[in-house]
């Protein structure tokens, strides 16, 4: 497929699984990929492996937005694509009553702060033109209670509610510039890697059986593939979406809809 054949996309994480495999899926459809994230050594081999461009991006960074933004529209002279995929889980010794204000604004700055600052840098240039497409990748567990990841839930709802604000935003005077949010299951990162192993040492159990409870709960029996959530991705990116916009879609292998879930 060429369904990105001359455009160009930014995206944010993409040194992690979901970003790098979303930078590899547009890439490979056609986009030139600017691949920003704050970790450089495996943002610029990922880059150089798809023939796009590394830019260091601190996403809590108003300042470097801005460069982002100057640096893709001298390069490309317009933006198509804003992929927001940076983010962490946060502390997870922490987590109800007991989480801390410093933790709590930390991982409210990553993953909120600096999805809203992504969308303030971007769109405006897409606004201009009339086009474009955003996709911030929230998470399943914006739709729950999160009481042992406060701030992480916190953050990933208020990324879906930004996300319906910025679709309305995006389609002001007749604009197509679409918003839509990508809401993941457990997908296989290093993000659930570290839950899987943090919960079998806080349970006293080996990481195979805390993982094998995670699958349990998902009506698949197994944790995604990156790949399974850059396909919604790029779909929304794509014009094939074209009349998509403020949106959530979950890509969970069914886990939100079994009692467990
Ligand atoms: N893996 C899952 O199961 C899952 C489920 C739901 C939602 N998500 C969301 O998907 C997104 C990608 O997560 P992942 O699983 O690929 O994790 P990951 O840890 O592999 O990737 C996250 C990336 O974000 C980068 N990052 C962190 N802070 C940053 C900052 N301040 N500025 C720029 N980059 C920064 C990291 O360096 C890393 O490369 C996250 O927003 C995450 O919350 C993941």
């Amino acid at each position: 497929m060429t369904r990105f054949a001359g455009k160009t996309a930014i995206v944010t994480g993409a040194s992690g699984g979901i970003g790098s495999a979303t930078a590899r899926r547009l890439a490979s459809e056609g986009a030139w990929v600017f691949c920003c994230d704050v970790n450089s050594q495996a943002g610029e081999v990922i880059a150089a492996e798809i023939g796009g461009a590394f830019l260091r991006l601190d996403v809590t960074s108003e300042a470097q937005w801005q460069d982002v933004a100057k640096t893709a529209l001298a390069h490309s002279g317009q933006i198509d694509v804003l992929v927001n995929a940076a983010g962490i889980e946060g502390e997870l010794s922490q987590g109800g009553l007991a989480t801390t204000y410093a933790e709590y604004r930390k991982v409210m700055d990553i993953n909120l702060d600096g999805t809203l600052l992504g969308c303030l840098a971007i769109m405006p240039h897409m606004v201009e033109i009339g086009r474009g497409a955003v996709v911030n990748i929230s998470s399943i567990v914006s739709f729950m209670g999160t009481p042992s990841a406060l701030a992480y839930g916190i953050s990933k709802a208020g990324v879906e509610q930004l996300t319906r604000s910025m679709a309305l935003i995006g389609a002001e005077n007749g604009g197509r510039v679409r918003c839509n949010s990508v809401h993941p299951g457990v997908i296989k990162t290093r993000m659930t890697d570290n839950i899987i192993h943090t919960f079998a040492q806080g349970a006293g159990i080996s990481d195979e059986e805390a993982e094998a409870g995670v699958n349990s709960a998902v009506a698949f029996g197994e944790r995604g593939e990156p790949e399974d959530v850059a396909a919604m991705i790029a779909y929304l990116a794509s014009e094939e979406a074209g009349y998509v916009t403020g949106a959530s879609f979950r890509v969970d292998g069914g886990w939100s809809v079994t009692s467990a879930g």
